[in-house]
């Protein structure tokens, strides 16, 4: 079966697609930790020929699912991952290269409801591969840029807001080009969701399952030991809470 009659069987409400066609961007990071929370969805398909799996067992939130493409044909890549059984939106990490073109093409033949991510980090050499990958999406969706793992926005990405002190002109006609723009910066709070096997948005719901105060009386009883510990979790929670929420209030909050 073709790619684009396998993609044309999706009944999808609305499907994220993560590309870029270079690694280390942040698309794995932000397909599962951000674009899960912002269009709600709770599968993310990674359909990368280079990613080694990240796996996020515990997640309550989130299914991943791994289409490893190394040796097999996209069609049966796309097989895999069966769109037409999801009445909901998804997640899609297309991966790098060859896997974004395929990915992006396919979805655009057969009128998929898609929004792009497409991530650019401090690296000019990036603003070529957003451009590159800009240019594969030609069936007016929107498409959004996100500004991904920086520490600070107008120095890191000086190639866009230019720099006085170095004498470099702004370029930023090229964010005009853009339906919105996300601000991801640089946490280790990704790492750390990794690294309990979860994602940022599952940490972020512990705490909104209780009230902490009533919650605290029953911590003080497991003794300190557990009381300390519970509270560390209870701050980590709030931490993911408001990463996730300034990523969300970020959204088109740069004047262009
Ligand atoms: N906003 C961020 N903050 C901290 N680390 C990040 C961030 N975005 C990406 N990283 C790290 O950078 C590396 C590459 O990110 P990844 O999401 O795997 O990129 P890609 O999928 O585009 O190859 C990973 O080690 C990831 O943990
Ligand atoms: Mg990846």
């Amino acid at each position: 079966m073709e790619v684009n009659e396998k993609l044309s069987k999706a009944v999808c409400n609305l499907v994220a697609i993560i590309g870029g066609q270079k690694g280390g961007l942040g698309k794995t990071t932000i397909s599962l930790n951000i674009a899960t929370f912002l269009t709600d969805a709770k599968k993310v398909f990674q359909i990368d020929n280079n990613n080694f799996q990240v796996d996020i067992l515990n997640s309550k939130k989130v299914k991943g699912i791994t289409v490893k493409t190394d040796k097999k044909a996209m069609e049966e890549a796309l097989d895999e991952a069966d769109f037409a059984s999801y009445n909901e939106p998804v997640v899609i990490d297309a991966g790098g290269g060859d896997d974004t073109t395929k990915v992006f093409n396919g979805a655009q033949a057969i009128g998929l409801k898609a929004e792009y991510y497409l991530p650019l980090t401090p690296d000019p050499d990036t603003l070529v591969v957003l451009q590159q990958t800009k240019e594969l999406i030609v069936d007016g969706s929107p498409v959004n840029l996100i500004f991904s793992n920086f520490r600070n926005l107008v120095e890191d990405f000086w190639f866009i807001f230019g720099s006085e002190e170095y004498g470099i002109e702004p370029n930023l006609e090229i964010l005009k080009q853009f339906d919105n723009i996300y601000q991801v910066p640089n946490s280790p709070l990704f790492a750390i969701a990794k690294a309990y096997q979860t994602t940022v948005w599952d940490l972020a719901l512990i705490h909104t399952h209780y009230e902490l105060q009533e919650e605290k009386q029953k911590w003080r009883e497991l003794g300190k030991e557990q009381y300390h510990k519970k509270m560390q979790m209870h701050r980590l929670s709030v931490d993911c809470h408001n990463l996730l929420e300034n990523v969300k209030n970020s959204k088109n909050n740069i004047e262009v």
